[in-house]
């Protein structure tokens, strides 16, 4: 009686694991796809979002992480020489996440084995387009304005006119 107890137990265990595991394969494979079929479900971009300082990654040279850039993931990182820069995270390809990568010094997508260069353009791999790149704005108060190079600009020309 013990013995199936513990099976029982076990096989229920194996069940849970394999279920979870299938769910998540799941997320993850159909997450990109329904993004590219229907885009208007994750909303439109913002022209700009601000990261308070706690929100802000504290990078060294050479590191990255990810931001939320309203609902969709944005790639902020520094450069070897220590310029920060930040691009949407979307993949051009089938919209994946991209990572940046240290170790080669650029910026990988996974899921096809996309590169871009720390410009956003793409060295290797199906993506078909540069990842758009973000203007930043360091704040006084140690946040960072992170905005769309055209809202960026309209917002230079509307503070210079007065
Ligand atoms: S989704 Fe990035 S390379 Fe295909």
């Amino acid at each position: 009686m013990k013995i199936f107890e513990s099976l029982f137990s076990r096989r229920k265990f194996l069940n849970s694991l394999f279920g979870g595991g299938l769910l998540a394969l799941f997320a993850t494979v159909l997450t990109p796809v329904i993004r590219f079929c229907f885009p208007g479900v994750i909303g439109p971009e913002p022209d700009e979002v601000l990261l308070t300082p706690e929100e802000v990654p504290q990078l060294e040279p050479n590191q990255g992480a990810i931001f939320r850039y309203g609902n969709r993931p944005g790639l902020i990182f520094r450069t070897p020489s220590g310029e920060l820069r930040a691009f949407s995270a979307t993949c051009t390809h089938f919209e994946c996440t991209v990572q940046y990568n240290g170790k080669d010094k650029n910026i990988y997508c996974a899921c096809h084995k996309g590169y871009f260069d720390l410009d956003g353009n793409v060295i290797a791999g199906p993506p078909p387009r540069p990842l758009p790149r973000y203007v930043l704005e360091q704040q006084e108060d140690g946040g960072l304005l992170v905005m769309k190079p055209e809202w960026a600009k309209k917002k230079k020309e509307e503070q210079a006119e007065g």
